[in-house]
């Protein structure tokens, strides 16, 4: 019973990670699966891929290691959050696609519901903007599409769930419809300070409260596997989205302390503590995890193409052939060039949530080549995330421990990293964990089951690998970033 399997239902692909009694991977295993873009802007995951992905390396992952379920003290589930399924609770089948996060389709209900005045009451409680990127509008919009749906929905026939209650549904053969505080506080359809689904909001959106799942502690009893999908029975005792969960792997306990995950895009955290901070610069407010009933909050900035640049140099242009040679390229680009590439492919996220924008190349010159848009597909990331920094620090107000924690893919490029501690001026920070999404989630369950430390102990477990520091003069920083504002504000105005 000295094993804790960690659960990552990922946007673009599913992971299912066994750690050991030390809190070390023992084993992994990774399914990709396939997207559904409808439509320009749309998005979606059927969800039968979600969970077969789910089974499937859960079951690889332990007949590698010749584990059984009996070897696994308990679950843990970190999830893409804000993706929306509805299933039918007689026939566990889901009516639609999934609507994944990055899906744009409403953004005409956002824009009728702040036309109506809507939206302070809306982020006063949930803490969020209207944006397509959140679950409620995308749940509004199922039910008004799928034929019947409200009317089953009220007769308690339809659930509502982000990725992680759909699963727990299947895995306890329908016995939990359940989410966890951080999973809820992204729907826009909870009052993150109350605790509660808010009625007004559900109102506003036309959602039967029937659908809604119960919302229980990232560290809780959310139900028992049944034993026909991994050979045993298993309780599920962690729960929480995947960018909580790297805060949490991050051990970032402590208000003012911040990560930044770099996978297809770029999701920055910064602990606030006991306090829900409502941002003046278009930051979210958010719960980092919630134990024992007390909820932390967390400022949050999302942006949507981080990794996606590079994704977009090799698939998109064509220019390399795989990511890590981005990282090769960038230090050959000519320093007499300063070629800046805005990278609003899918809009802007924060702090501009500017759905409708889209990228830019600036600067190019007939010598312009791979080269000067690799750097500039790395910088990209690390101007980005100067933004969050700026518009964090000064919602926060309080000192905030300046560094800054990272993890996720990118994090491994050595030139990203510098780029990223010049470009802020601060030190980073990247611990020799590089599981830390799935490390959050198996930390919550181990601690609920008793085999892991409790809060304290696992923040002193956090070990570094390297710290950059910022090697580039205080000007000149000031003068590449003054030219990345203006760069964003002509994407913006064209
Ligand atoms: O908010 C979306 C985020 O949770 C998705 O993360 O790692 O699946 O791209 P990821």
């Amino acid at each position: 019973m000295s094993y804790i399997l960690a659960i990552d239902q990922g946007t673009t692909s599913t992971r299912a990670i066994l750690f050991d009694g030390q809190m070390q991977v023992a084993g992994r295993a990774q399914q990709e699966f396939p997207q559904h873009f409808p439509q320009a802007g749309w998005v979606e995951h059927d969800p039968e891929d979600l969970w077969n992905s789910t089974i499937e390396t859960c079951r690889r992952v332990m007949a590698e290691l010749d584990i059984t379920a009996a070897d696994i003290a308990a679950i843990g589930i970190t999830n893409q959050r804000e993706t929306t399924v509805v299933w039918d609770r007689n026939t566990g089948k889901a009516i639609h696609n999934a609507i994944v996060w990055q899906d744009r389709r409403t953004t005409s209900i956002c824009e009728t519901l702040r036309g109506a005045g809507h939206e302070p009451m809306i982020s006063q409680q949930t803490g969020l903007l209207l944006d397509p990127y959140f679950s409620g509008t995308k749940l509004s919009w199922i039910l008004d599409r799928v034929p019947g749906s409200r009317e089953q929905a009220v007769k308690g026939d339809l659930l509502f769930g982000t990725v992680d209650s759909f699963l727990i549904w299947r895995l306890t053969g329908g016995a939990s419809h359940v989410t966890d505080a951080t999973n809820a506080a992204r729907t826009l359809m909870y009052d993150i300070r109350q605790g509660e689904w808010s009625a007004e909001i559900c109102g506003l959106l036309n959602v039967p409260m029937a659908m809604l799942p119960e919302v229980k502690d990232s560290a809780a009893d959310f139900g028992v596997t049944q034993a026909e999908f991994l050979g045993g029975e298993i309780p599920i005792l962690g729960v929480a989205g995947d960018q909580q969960a790297a805060t949490i792997g991050q051990a970032c306990f402590q208000p003012g302390m911040m990560k930044s995950t770099y996978g297809t895009g770029c999701f920055a955290l910064l602990n606030t503590g006991d306090t829900p901070v409502a941002s003046k610069n278009r930051m979210l407010t958010t719960i980092a995890y919630q134990l024992e009933g007390r909820p932390t909050y967390a400022l949050e900035g999302s942006i949507f193409i981080a990794g996606a640049a590079v994704q977009w140099l090799r698939d998109g242009m064509g220019m390399i052939e795989n990511a890590a040679q981005t990282g090769e390229l960038a230090p050959k680009a000519d320093p007499g060039q300063d070629v800046l590439l805005v990278p609003a492919f899918t809009g802007l996220g924060a702090p501009y949530w500017e759905p409708d924008s889209r990228g830019a190349v600036f600067g190019l010159t007939r010598n312009s080549g791979p080269a000067e848009l690799a750097r500039a597909a790395l910088q990209s990331v690390g101007y980005q995330t100067r933004d969050l920094w700026e518009a964090m620090r000064a919602d926060w107000g309080g000192d905030t421990d300046v560094t800054l924690r990272v993890d996720g893919g990118m994090s491994a490029s050595d030139w990203t990293m510098q780029s990223l501690s010049d470009l802020l001026g601060a030190a980073v920070d990247r611990p020799v964990m590089q599981e830390t999404t799935a490390l959050g989630a198996a930390w919550l369950a181990g601690m609920r089951a008793g085999i892991y430390p409790d809060q304290d102990g696992f923040a002193k477990t956090w070990a570094l690998d390297r710290q950059f520091t910022p090697q580039l003069a205080a000007a000149s920083r000031e003068v590449a970033y003054a030219r990345w504002k203006r760069a964003v504000q002509a994407v913006i105005g064209i």
